[in-house]
């Protein structure tokens, strides 16, 4: 079983280092490969996705990824940015479906953002489109008719890109209570039209899935009103961004929501995937030795699951971080005091 672990930029080598020691207790013979991604990449070698990187992440059955971003690059030209390698990653390996799950853990409801009584219902998940959208489109800077620079993003999806992750968020709805609602905005929007046109036809193969069609603007209103009704979240590249950040505050923290992004690709073991905490790299915080790392741990629970069939070890790592914060093992994000080490300590002693 082998890993290739991208630790990024910021806060992600701080996260990282955790999940790994937790991957690492667990003994399960797993080797792993580090590999430079994001703005540290392109200090290093020019390029936030360098060529060595993606050699190593196609040679690994999944891939461990911290976050990538840093300010100090945020003026170079875009397809030098640090985010242009968890983009190019999905994109090139062809990992089009985010798997985002959100469920309030035992002892944390007063920690939401929402009130207990509303918080406590939460368990979704979101499935967000990765590999089009309006981040994949033409892009670009030009001068309209009345002289003036703008700038200009085209969103598009196609029939068959809507029709795969279609099937992916319907199979994860038969798994769980058999809800879905697909999330769009096609009052206004023809790529929206597109994509719950396709819904419906997809639809159509899983009878026992009750579909629900939502506005996007509704859907973030509902998220916070009434999260308990959710189940399955079908949505596109930019909102799924958006309603999964939106989703870990209805939790508590942005530290606590990790990710899996999935493909086709099958290895010995189970999928392909790569596997990430749905934060970024934090500059605000980087260094100060307390940004959450539950997020990147429960990534890698997730990362043993669906990439190397080691489900026992994946529950025991999710059992092993509820009981951590069960246990009032929080950290500042949470209203706690425990630094980022402390936390990766606690869930390797509950393991
Ligand atoms: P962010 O997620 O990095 O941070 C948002 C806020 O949440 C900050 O106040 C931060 O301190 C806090 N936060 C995030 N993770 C935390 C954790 N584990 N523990 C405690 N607090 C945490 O988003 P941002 O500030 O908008 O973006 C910063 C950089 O990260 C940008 O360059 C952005 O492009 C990049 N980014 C990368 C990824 C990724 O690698 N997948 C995801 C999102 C943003
Ligand atoms: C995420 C991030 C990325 C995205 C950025 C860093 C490109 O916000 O993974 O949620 O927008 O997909
Ligand atoms: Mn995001």
């Amino acid at each position: 079983m082998k890993i290739a672990v991208m630790p990024g930029d910021g806060i992600g080598p701080e996260v990282t280092r955790e999940a790994v020691r937790v991957i690492d207790a667990l003994d399960l013979g797993i080797t792993m490969t580090h590999a430079d991604v994001g703005g540290m990449a392109y200090h290093a070698h020019g390029h936030p996705l360098p060529p060595a990187t993606l050699d190593i992440a196609s040679a690994a059955d999944a891939i461990l990824f911290g976050a990538v971003g840093d300010p100090a690059c945020d003026a170079l030209d875009r397809h030098l940015r640090p985010e242009q390698a968890i983009l190019g990653l999905r994109k090139a390996l062809t990992l089009f479906a985010n798997l985002r799950p959100a469920r309030v853990f035992a002892g944390l409801e007063s920690h939401s953002a929402l009130r207990p009584e509303i918080s406590r219902l939460i368990d979704l998940v979101i499935v967000r489109e990765l590999n089009g959208d309006v981040y994949f489109g033409e892009k670009g800077f030009r001068t309209n008719a009345a002289g003036e620079r703008e700038g200009y993003d085209v969103m598009s999806y196609a029939t068959s890109e809507v029709e795969r992750i279609a099937h992916v968020a319907f199979r994860a709805a038969q798994g769980r209570n058999k809800r879905l609602c697909s999330v769009d905005k096609a009052n206004v929007l023809e790529t929206s039209q597109l994509w719950r046109d396709t819904v419906i036809a997809v639809a159509a193969q899983y009878p026992d899935v009750a579909l629900e069609h939502m506005y996007v603007d509704n859907a973030a209103m509902q998220l916070v009103r009434n999260p308990g009704h959710f189940d399955v979240v079908l949505t596109g590249n930019l909102f799924g961004d958006i309603l999964s950040d939106q989703a870990s505050m209805c939790v508590g923290s942005i530290g606590l929501l990790a990710s899996a992004s999935l493909g086709e690709r099958q290895t010995e073991f189970g999928t392909f995937g790569l596997y990430e905490p749905i934060h970024g790299s934090a500059p605000d915080i980087a260094g100060k030795g307390y940004a959450n790392p539950l997020a990147t741990i429960l990534s890698a629970a997730m990362l043993l699951r669906h990439s190397l069939g080691q489900v026992a070890a994946a529950d025991r790592i999710e059992a092993a971080v509820a009981a951590t914060l069960h246990d009032g093992v929080l950290g500042r994000d949470l209203g706690g005091t425990a630094g980022t080490a402390e936390i990766g300590d606690a869930v390797v002693t509950r393991l």
